[in-house]
């Protein structure tokens, strides 16, 4: 009688690698719903799972988490939102070049310690010029730091003093003289400015205000004691920001590429543009389109290369390992996959093409990993489930509509028979392309004139509760599963990760079945 083989050995017979699964399925293209992850012998808690993730360098994110570039999505609320839960938010291009700047600005200065430019004030203004300018300004302090013409510091004028019984006096009559200031040399601050004040503030009780000078005594910054506590309690909190090396929040932004009137590049406008941004500290720009396995995009990402040698460049969309592998040669660092898999697309409907997401992934992830690119799985995530396949094969997951309805995405709440809503729409829907994204789809905005076909809708999403806790629900659901695989980063999830394919009856028994559902419990919170 044929000997069976132990149980053990059976395993994996049925539960395949990624380099064996994909293969055996070569002529069916699957998605999340499509597979199921096996469990392995675990040793690892889902809390203590490490969820960075490196998708280039100097784009270091705590979590494999970046919110879409899309007009209803990301601005900098979203974006500082991502940030400060240690994922990434590319602001979107659907508006002025300037307003984009101001948007990048918003994340980048968003309280990161050291405050470089603090607002000053001058010796002979009156107590009344200052009073006016926190009103006009909405300013939420009164305490201000006051130079000379050079900048060198004179004093310090106490918020006890900006009150308007005193708004004729002069600011030199009422100012802490700079003898009595106490202040720190930029050079003391060394390689943690944080500690630097942090200490400061214990050993000086009552000075809630630390001002920074150079060796010409011109002011070069200040601390808050408030912000500087708030930096300290997140270092020991398990939701850690996402910064820069200068401690301040990461963001992307996504560029559009103009053309002359000939066709050509406009590269003088792209260039300003792009180095604008990256005055303004911008970490990353992304070249986001329909079809990024096209001259055009290529184009587009050599052009950025070559003008910004080390400025991580996110490009985007393909499904092919080609595709990787022609935007990787552009000089691309970060590759998005995605096309028609999200949750307003007409992609695959209008034109009849795009790859379920998974398969895609795979051969993406393998060229990906050839070429020393990083890969993003954009669209067509709408659970914690199908961020854990994802990120078996790439190394972060670009979502839009899971971040829609939080109060942080642009938009106003719209109520609908006593239920709450937001706006939610796609960058091919008509009514984007007009606003500007007509480019991504590869037509001109004039062409949404005439008949052009959109491959987007127009949505709704309920509003759901703010982004701190939808990505809780989320990371928390994450965690889960690299425990069940006994994976204790992303790395051991995608070398463990093994697949098997399920049937329309084992989706079924996936989800709550032959109940009566009274709650929804999706994340611990809700
Ligand atoms: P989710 O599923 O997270 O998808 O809502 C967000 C992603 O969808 C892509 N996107 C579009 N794709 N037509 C498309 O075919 C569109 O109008 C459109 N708008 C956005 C984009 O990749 C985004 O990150």
């Amino acid at each position: 009688m044929e000997s069976l083989p132990p149980n053990a050995a059976a395993d994996a017979d049925f539960y395949l690698p990624a380099a064996r699964f994909f293969p055996a399925h070569a002529a069916v293209a699957l998605t999340y719903d499509d597979v199921t992850l096996a469990t392995l012998y675990s040793d690892v808690l889902p809390r203590d799972a490490q969820l960075d993730a490196r998708l280039a360098e100097g784009l270091e994110l705590r979590i494999p988490v970046v919110s879409a570039d899309m007009d209803t999505v990301t601005e900098s609320r979203m974006a500082i939102a991502m940030a400060l839960n240690g994922g990434l938010g590319l602001i979107h291009y659907n508006m002025t070049e300037r307003d984009q700047l101001s948007e990048v600005s918003r994340v980048k200065n968003h309280v990161h310690g050291l405050i470089q430019e603090p607002i000053k004030v001058q010796a002979d203004q009156l107590i009344g010029d200052v009073l006016a300018l926190i009103e006009k300004k909405k300013f939420s302090f009164s305490t201000f730091p006051v130079v000379d013409g050079a900048n060198r510091l004179l004093g310090l004028l106490p918020g006890h003093v900006v009150r308007a019984r005193y708004a004729r006096r002069k600011v030199s009559e009422a100012l802490t003289p700079r003898t009595e200031v106490r202040t720190v040399h930029e050079r003391e601050l060394a390689s943690d400015p944080i500690g630097r004040a942090d200490r400061f503030f214990t050993e000086n009780p009552g000075i809630h205000k630390l001002l920074v000078v150079d060796e010409e005594d011109r002011l070069r910054g200040l601390f808050t004691m408030s912000d500087v506590e708030r930096i300290t309690q997140e270092r020991g909190a398990r939701v850690k920001p996402a910064r820069d090396s200068q401690f301040r929040l990461l963001c992307g932004a996504a560029v559009a590429t103009p053309r002359r009137e000939d066709g050509s590049l406009d590269r003088d406008r792209i260039v300003a543009h792009i180095g604008a941004l990256m005055e303004r500290g911008v970490d990353t720009v992304a070249v986001s389109t329909a079809h990024g396995h096209s001259k055009g995009v290529g184009d587009s990402v050599r052009l950025i290369r070559d003008a910004f040698p080390r400025l991580p460049i996110i490009a985007g969309n393909v499904t092919s390992g080609a595709g990787v592998e022609y935007l990787a040669d552009c000089g691309a660092n970060v590759i998005k996959v995605g096309q028609g898999p999200g949750s307003i697309c007409t992609t695959r409907i209008v034109a009849g093409v795009g790859i379920p997401q998974l398969t895609a992934l795979y051969l993406a992830s393998r060229t990906a990993q050839a070429r020393g690119v990083t890969v993003l799985a954009d669209g067509g995530i709408s659970k914690s489930g199908d961020m854990v396949k994802a990120l078996t094969l790439a190394n972060g997951v670009v979502c839009g509509g899971l971040f829609a309805g939080c109060p942080e995405a642009p938009g106003q709440i719209i109520e609908i028979n006593g239920k709450l809503y937001k706006q939610y729409r796609g960058m091919g829907s008509m009514a984007a392309m007009k606003a500007g994204s007509a480019a991504r789809y590869g037509h001109t905005s004039t062409d949404t004139n005439r008949k052009v076909a959109a491959e987007g809708i127009e949505a709704l999403k309920e509003a759901s509760p703010p982004v701190d806790q939808v990505l809780n629900g989320l990371i928390g659901g994450l965690q889960s599963g690299l425990g069940y695989l006994g994976a204790p980063n992303l790395p051991q999830l995608r070398e463990r990760a093994r697949y098997i394919r399920v049937t329309a009856a084992g989706m079924r028994e996936a989800s709550p079945h032959d109940v009566i559902e009274v709650k929804t419990t999706t994340t611990a919170n809700s």
